[in-house]
């Protein structure tokens, strides 16, 4: 047996001393000729392991060198120096892969964000990209455990198909037709989509949501949690090309039993990660605190971190609707002084991310529901409300993130959605399986998505999504 280590959060959280064991990791820091920092992932701490000065040969010594791998066999004993309970003072070091010192991109100091980014490959091996890559581990946990207690079936809905969910056009073609003007064409000049692999035109998927209605037209509970893709050529903070989303689909929810569940979700979810990563959030709440102090006082948060998620873990989510976050927003001294850069001035307008930080940050400074858009500014199949103005829809905000949550009641009956469809130009024949569900045993159903990317931004307090994937894809960029 090759893998006869014990991991190192084990030997720093439990009790035992004095026994024999081995550790294998990476190379932090080498102090002294003496202290070898050693991490292997289990944690942000590291084990100190301790060499007598004749231990190593002089070759061997200055292989121990930040980033290289090693395995270390000793003994476990109270530690002697301060910042550790225990230490391994080694018998045996084996060099496991050597880093060149010279070479090796991260030094024991810090480094920025964006040089991280560049070396994304690496940037696991960081204290920061540690904390964030456990706790979006908790969290994903932590959502299988919230729907599978509630008997809810994990649906896995396809990642190639042929119809846009969301009607926004926002799709990547999936295609092995060539790309060098050769494909074959229609009488009118149109590609010939026949001649293509699936006999059709298709794309990545941008949600998963039509499928899962099906199912949850049958199962009644369902949700799904899978990769989603969109084409929109939005160069944010908050936005990627490739995001994973969890889908809830349930029948016979309406738009209030919606809501409830949501709110009860991101609760959920959080405490999970509060209980099971209390280190990696203490430290990526102590590096936030640090990262304020660069800013002016104005524009620091009033919460640190824990606080924050304590708070929203706390508290009931504001509920209003569209129409009153309109009114409030047109009246306020915000928009009076134009600080906004797009002004309120009339209903039916699309909310824009400051005005929806606005909302969430400056006036009532916690997460809110907002519901009941107008049905313009929003998907075809929306429920629409007996005012036949507003849509039975919802987005959740979050602060410091603005939309995390996008949801509604869906249109049940089959008149009024196909209507919708042809009033938003989504061809009505294009999603015949859909409308199906309406034509044979339909029911009052809602669902929700929830960015799983803006969820982990909320709960580790980073500011930008590309540093919790691990492997970001946004416009011009899809390295490694
Ligand atoms: O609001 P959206 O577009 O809603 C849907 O896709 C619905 N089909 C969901 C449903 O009802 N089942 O997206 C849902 C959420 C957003 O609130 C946001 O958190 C996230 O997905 N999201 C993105 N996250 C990262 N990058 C992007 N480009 C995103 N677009 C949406
Ligand atoms: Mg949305």
């Amino acid at each position: 047996m090759y893998n006869n280590r014990t991991k190192i959060n084990a030997l720093l959280t439990g009790d035992n001393i004095d026994f024999e064991t081995t550790v294998m990791g990476w190379v932090r820091t080498f102090r002294n000729n003496q202290f070898i920092a050693v991490n292997d992932g289990s944690t942000n701490n590291n084990i100190q392991v301790v060499i007598a000065l004749d231990l190593l040969d002089d070759a061997t010594q200055k292989r121990i060198t930040t980033g290289a791998c090693i395995k270390a066999t000793g003994q476990i004993i109270a530690s002697l120096g301060k910042g550790q309970k225990v230490e391994l003072k080694a018998t045996s070091i084996e060099i496991l892969g050597d880093s060149d010192a010279e070479k090796f991109p991260l030094q024991p100091k810090k480094h920025s964000l964006e040089f991280l980014r560049e070396i994304a490959h690496l940037r696991f091996r960081t204290n920061t990209f540690g904390a964030i890559f456990r706790v979006r581990h908790s969290l994903a946990f932590a959502i299988h455990q919230f729907f599978n207690d509630k008997g809810f079936v994990y649906l896995h809905t396809p990642i190639i198909t042929g119809s846009d969910a969301e009607g926004a056009g926002e799709m990547f073609r999936v295609t092995t037709l060539p790309i060098d003007g050769t494909a074959a064409k229609n009488d009118d000049g149109s590609i010939n989509f026949k001649e293509d692999f699936f006999g059709k035109s298709t794309n990545l998927t941008v949600s998963g949501q039509l499928e899962g209605e099906l199912a949850a037209l049958a199962f009644s509970d369902i949700y799904t949690f899978g990769p989603t893709f969109r084409a929109e050529n939005s160069n944010t903070a908050r936005h990627l090309a490739e995001f994973w989303m969890i889908e809830p689909e349930v029948a016979f929810n309406d738009l209030e039993d919606n809501m409830n569940l949501a709110e009860e979700f991101i609760k959920y979810i959080i405490n999970y990660a509060l209980v099971h990563n209390k280190e990696d959030i203490a430290f990526l709440a102590q590096r936030l605190e640090e990262e304020e102090k660069q800013k002016p006082v104005a524009d620091r948060s009033e919460m640190g971190l824990q606080q924050k998620l304590d708070f929203v873990v706390n508290n009931n989510f504001e509920r209003l609707t569209y129409t009153e976050a309109i009114n409030i927003l047109k009246n306020s001294n915000h928009n009076k002084k134009k600080k906004f850069q797009y002004l309120i001035d009339e209903w039916g307008t699309d909310l824009q991310s400051e005005h929806e930080r606005y909302l969430v940050e400056k006036h009532f400074k916690k997460p809110v529901i907002l519901t009941d858009y107008p049905k313009e500014i929003k998907s075809f199949y929306m429920r629409l409300n007996e005012d036949g103005k507003t849509v039975a829809a919802m987005d959740i905000l979050a602060p410091g993130i603005g939309e995390i949550v996008g949801g509604s009641q869906r249109e049940e009956r089959y008149e009024n959605l196909v209507a919708r469809m042809k009033e938003m130009n989504v061809p009505p024949e294009e999603l015949d399986f859909y409308l199906d569900t309406r034509r044979f045993g339909s029911c009052v159903h809602a669902g929700f998505g929830l960015g799983f990317e803006r969820l982990v931004l909320f709960v580790t307090g980073m500011t930008n999504i590309r540093d919790v994937i691990p492997f970001p894809r946004y416009p011009k960029s899809a390295a490694f």
